[in-house]
């Protein structure tokens, strides 16, 4: 078994998600020591602090996933210049009832991919406030910004050639900031 377990959380349901792409394509870089497990957010109800005292089962999951990890991985779109609901969601859930957030004190990477040109750069800006604001601990350099090009995946969902250098120097940095943390 892998000696650091991370917790994937990916913003978009997309049957072909450019994201989850590169969620999985990443996650090939990195050395046997890591497991990456994506964590399933779309079948979470959405978020109702009524049910605090009396959470669904799947938002259970989700908090196991999260607690039993050593490091979070987030790979988002951007949606109107913000994060998808369904990622806030998941957030929002995790983070509650008061006093038993999941994710205080994890380690945590933040990737996006998008369509447009400026690469997610708005929605993980406002990632990185919410996070803040439950103690993750984000890796603040280098960010990754990619927009959906022709060769960006290869034909096997490998990182094409033209970015494979500079996200597996992102990834390096990023394995070893969960293992600071793990220490
Ligand atoms: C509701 C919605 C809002 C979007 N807003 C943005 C945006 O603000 N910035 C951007 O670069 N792309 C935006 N897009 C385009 C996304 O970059 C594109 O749909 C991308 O493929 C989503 O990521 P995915 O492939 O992982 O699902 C938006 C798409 C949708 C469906």
């Amino acid at each position: 078994m892998a000696k650091y377990q991370i917790a994937v959380v990916v913003g978009s349901l997309r049957r072909d998600s450019f994201n989850h792409q590169l969620a999985n394509a990443i996650a090939k870089l990195a050395p046997a020591e890591f497991s990456f497990k994506r964590v399933q957010i779309g079948d979470l109800p959405l978020y109702n602090q009524d049910d605090d005292a009396n959470q669904a089962a799947s938002v259970k999951r989700l908090k196991n996933d999260i607690l039993t990890a050593q490091g979070l991985l987030f790979v988002t779109p951007e949606y109107n210049r913000s994060i998808p609901g369904v990622l806030k969601n998941a957030i929002d859930h995790a983070s509650r009832p008061y006093g038993q957030s999941a994710w205080t004190g994890k380690p945590a990477g933040v990737l996006g991919v998008s369509v447009g040109a400026l690469g997610t750069a708005l929605a993980q800006q406002h990632l990185r406030n919410v996070l803040a604001y439950l103690d993750v601990h984000v890796l603040g350099q280098p960010e990754v910004f990619m927009q959906a090009k022709e060769g960006l995946f290869d034909a096997a969902g490998n990182i094409g050639s033209e970015n494979k250098a500079f996200l597996q120097g992102w990834l390096d940095q990023y394995l070893a900031w969960v293992k600071t943390h793990t220490a």
